[in-house]
């Protein structure tokens, strides 16, 4: 076999034939499901006559092909390993054919699959290819007819996009539903579903007075763990229409969960399929992240019904203009209905943790990629997250106003295309009148952008300068770049007042907190008529997505950090304070001498402790340190095994410290209301469980019996899984084996419990998390071929930093063994967990040469293109 090829985006070109209708028939079978297709197809206007009709298809066994009913001879029809060609069709044409294809030996989990009993689809990126011969690109876009012929006692729901027209009984105990989805749209957003499920019905009415049915199907146990999706759904219906104007356009709005899925969901229009821990939620099973995580998914999925599927992508190089602008929609609904606030600070710490890792990585790509091998490596954080980082920008650059506008510009002038980048952003700047060419980099360049900032009071003129000086360093394929356009949102805080001054550049006034544009390597801006010496407060909100560097003393952070009228840089200064304080606890652990707590961060914490807040939320934020990840990320060389000393030693010398005031902030925190998932109790659960992790890191003998009580009080998961993780985490094994054990009997028919119960122990720091990795590979609950699973047990463990990192190397070589089998199995999550393994040049020699060594080992492997594409980057 030869090397997959590289697919580029200059090489774009429409499809020479368009589909305009798709009808489909499924006569279900798991290991010989039938697929008819009648294609409407025609010449595409923009291309030649007499050119091939080239067709997708991959492990699909042809029995029949005919065009207007005339079966194609041997020599009219080409088959290859990618598909079907034709080299001389009609202008307008029906292309029939008969495909079988076997659900039940799918474990890759793309095109039509077997979760359990039931059968069900994932098409996004490629996976229609996999269901029958089809333009697969999403720039044909097609009217959908689909009927599900399944056993009537196996499958008694059959469902797929649109409305449910037809339905009757067939011979040999089957029977059949016919589905039309009137909305033209590509192939990747088809879906079917069938299989022995049950529903739980809403109703919504859209804001032009229309009834739309809501309907979860779940499978029969999971009834009772619906409620939170659907009233997270009929939030997010409501926001869109009162935010963005967007309504429903069908009578029928269905989700399913399941347990084997790759992803978190899917956005099929009309049949959006969950990963079911994305979708089921109870108060005994899911924690407070875990509601709010299905809350946030709910509403992408949904989103996407506009942003993706009403206007979608020409071709997939275009992916964040769907997915960037939706995780933006989504952050921002989650924000208006939780704490806004800690909303962004979960965003933006998980982003400076890991997009800002994968920048610095072998495989760094621009938000839109230039090129790929496959496609289904590119649902990245970079994808996702820096493309809603960018669409943030934006928002903020033209401001609400005018942002709304350009998106109802993009969804009026492009409803029912399929289209690029470059129109969402000319919308915007159609929109706002504003010239965003230089803005257009950020699509096009890979990398974090690093600012060096420094400024200067001047006393005698009463200025302040601010000199700022920017470099994106190379990624792959990029050595040079071009200065980008940041836009830098800022305050100077008065020293004596305490408050912020007001801003005035060039004699224009910015108030009192502004956005200054960086568009020059350097450029230097000065502030006049500044009555105080201030600190100058940085990209607020994180208002660019980069690396700010400014040379604050611990006593300007710790004044940033009381008085910085923004709560993120609030937050952010005491970041960056504990980040200093833990530079030399790493250095002195390494250069083996004693560690010495700065005082400074005592008293920091000592002030945040005292304080009476309103905003427990975000005091519980503050009073976390940053994770070994996020500390990792600072150090040009990663050393392991210090970062945890250190961090260790930082927070058992804040819990000795100021132990009464952990304690007082615990037993203030301790609520038996019924739990809801509502921000106040959030709020105090995780305040109360921040004071109680500081208390058992130094086994106070109070705080691990808070401990032991939660945990039996069995409240709810929040509770119950906070003090399971201290006692495991912690060295008292005679109080965590058995919780552990109460734990893993009570649920183990809980599949979502159970993946929690396997991350909680293999996360663990003490040395046996390897073994326990082992073990558990062989229990019962554990499975290979489920994605929930892998990560659940070994994804968990791969972030288990001192235990991954073992010196014998054998964390690494675990790691890749799984990966080995899964590249075999279900290549597109081989390829995701591998990550940790391409990050090798962070690391010190000998780690280095270890993972380097499994990496090759695992390239002697006959890889999946996925696979194979990480690799070889990884390695180049
Ligand atoms: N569009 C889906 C979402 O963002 C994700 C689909 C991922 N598909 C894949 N093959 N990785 O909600
Ligand atoms: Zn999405």
């Amino acid at each position: 076999m030869s090397e997959p090829q590289p697919i580029h985006l200059s090489d774009y070109r429409p499809p020479a034939y368009r589909v305009t209708h798709t009808e489909l028939t499924f006569d279900l079978d798991p290991s010989a499901t039938r697929v008819k297709a009648r294609l409407h197809v025609e010449r595409h206007p923009e291309r030649e006559a007499g050119e091939p009709l080239e067709l997708d298809g991959e492990q699909l066994a042809l029995k029949a092909i005919a065009i207007d009913g005339q079966p194609l001879g041997d020599d009219e029809y080409a088959l290859t390993e990618q598909g079907l060609r034709i080299e001389r069709a009609p202008e307008r044409f029906l292309l029939d054919t008969e495909v079988e294809i076997a659900p039940e030996a799918n474990t890759a989990l793309e095109g039509l699959y077997q979760s359990g009993g039931m059968f069900c689809t994932q098409c996004e990126a490629e996976g229609f290819r996999r269901i029958t011969f089809y333009p697969d690109r999403p720039d044909v876009m097609a009217t959908f007819s689909t009927t599900v012929i399944g056993r009537l006692d196996r499958e008694p729901v059959l469902l797929s996009n649109g409305n449910p027209v037809e339905r009757g009984e067939l011979p040999n105990g089957r029977h059949f539903v016919t589905w039309e989805d009137p909305h033209p749209k590509p192939c990747y957003l088809f879906a079917l579903v069938a299989g022995d499920l049950e529903k739980v019905e809403d109703r919504f009415t859209t804001m032009s007075g229309r009834e739309v049915t809501l309907q979860i199907w779940v499978e029969e146990e999971n009834l009772g763990k619906t409620d939170h999706a659907m009233a997270s759904l009929k939030r997010a219906m409501r926001w869109d229409e009162e935010t963005y104007g967007r309504e429903y356009d069908l009578d029928l709005f269905m989700i399913v969960a399941v347990n084997d899925f790759n992803m978190g969901a899917m956005e099929n229009k009309g049949l959006n399929i969950f990963n079911s821990a994305a979708v089921l939620t109870h108060p005994h099973t899911a924690t407070d992240a875990a509601f709010q995580r299905v809350e946030g998914i709910v509403a992408h999925e949904y989103f996407h019904n506009w942003s993706g599927n009403r206007v979608t992508c020409r071709d997939w190089f275009q992916l964040s203009l769907k997915e960037g602008f939706t995780v933006f929609r989504d952050q921002t609904f989650s924000a208006d209905t939780n704490s806004a606030p800690v909303k962004r600070i979960e965003d933006v710490s998980f982003f400076r943790t890991a997009q800002f890792a994968e920048d610095a990585g072998p495989t760094a790509h621009p938000v839109r990629p230039d090129h790929y091998i496959e496609i289904g490596n590119f649902y990245t954080l970079t994808i996702y997250e820096k493309g809603a980082e960018i669409v943030r920008m934006l928002r903020n650059l033209v401001g609400w106003e005018a942002f709304r506008r350009g998106s109802d510009l993009y969804f009026s002038r492009f409803d029912g295309q399929a289209v690029t980048i470059e129109d969402f952003v000319a919308c915007m700047a159609e929109a706002s009148g504003q010239d965003l060419d230089q803005f257009m980099r950020w699509y096009s360049q890979a990398g974090t952008p690093e600012i060096d900032a420094h400024g200067e009071y001047d006393y005698a003129n009463g200025a302040y300068r601010l000199l700022l000086r920017q470099r994106t360093p190379a990624t792959p394929g990029q050595p040079d770049k071009a200065p980008q356009h940041i836009p830098i949102r800022l305050g100077l805080v008065g020293t004596k007042s305490g408050r912020d001054l007001r801003l005035t550049l060039d004699g224009e006034s910015l108030g009192t907190d502004g956005v200054i544009h960086l568009r020059e390597e350097e450029q230097e801006f000065v502030f006049t008529d500044v009555e105080e010496a201030p600190v100058p407060s940085l990209a607020r909100g994180f208002s660019a997505p980069v690396k700010l560097n400014f040379p604050y003393s611990r006593e300007d952070l710790a004044f940033l950090q009381t008085h910085d009228s923004d709560g993120f840089n609030r937050w952010d200064a005491g970041q960056r304070l504990a980040l200093l304080a833990l530079d030399d606890l790493i250095a002195a652990h390494r250069n083996g001498v004693e560690k010495v707590m700065d005082p400074r961060v005592v008293e920091a914490f000592r002030e945040l402790l005292k304080r009476e807040t309103d905003d427990k939320a975000v005091l519980a934020e503050m009073l976390t340190l940053p994770s070994e990840a996020y500390i990792a990320e600072q150090q040009p060389l990663v050393d392991v095994d210090a970062i945890h000393a250190a961090r260790q030693f930082v927070k058992q010398s804040l819990a000795m410290a100021l132990r009464d005031d952990f304690l007082r902030v615990y037993q203030e925190n301790v609520g038996d209301a019924p739990y809801a998932p509502e921000p106040e109790q959030i709020a105090a659960r995780s305040l109360k469980n921040v004071a109680l992790s500081y208390l058992v890191s130094i086994e106070d003998e109070e705080g691990i019996e808070l401990a032991r009580r939660q945990f039996e009080a069995d409240h709810n998961m929040t509770d119950v899984r906070a003090a399971l993780t201290l006692l495991v985490h912690s060295s008292r094994d005679e109080l965590a084996d058995p919780a552990l054990r109460t734990f893993g009997e009570k649920w183990a028919h809980d599949p979502l419990v159970m993946d929690q119960w396997f991350s909680v122990q293999v996360s663990r720091p003490q040395s046996d998390a390897l073994e326990r990795v082992k073990f558990l590979m062989d229990h019962p609950a554990f499975s290979l071929t489920n994605p929930n699973k892998v990560r659940a047990l070994i994804g968990a463990f791969a972030q288990n930093r001192v235990n991954f990192h073992r010196l014998d190397g054998e964390g690494y070589r675990l790691l890749a063994d799984v990966v080995i089998e899964l590249n075999r199995l279900n290549p597109e999550i081989a390829s995701r967990l591998v990550t940790p393994l391409t990050r090798w040049r962070r690391f010190d020699e000998t780690r280095q040469e270890l993972m380097k060594g499994e990496l090759e080992r695992i390239r002697e492997e006959k890889l999946s293109p996925n696979v194979y594409e990480v690799i070889e980057k990884a390695l180049a």
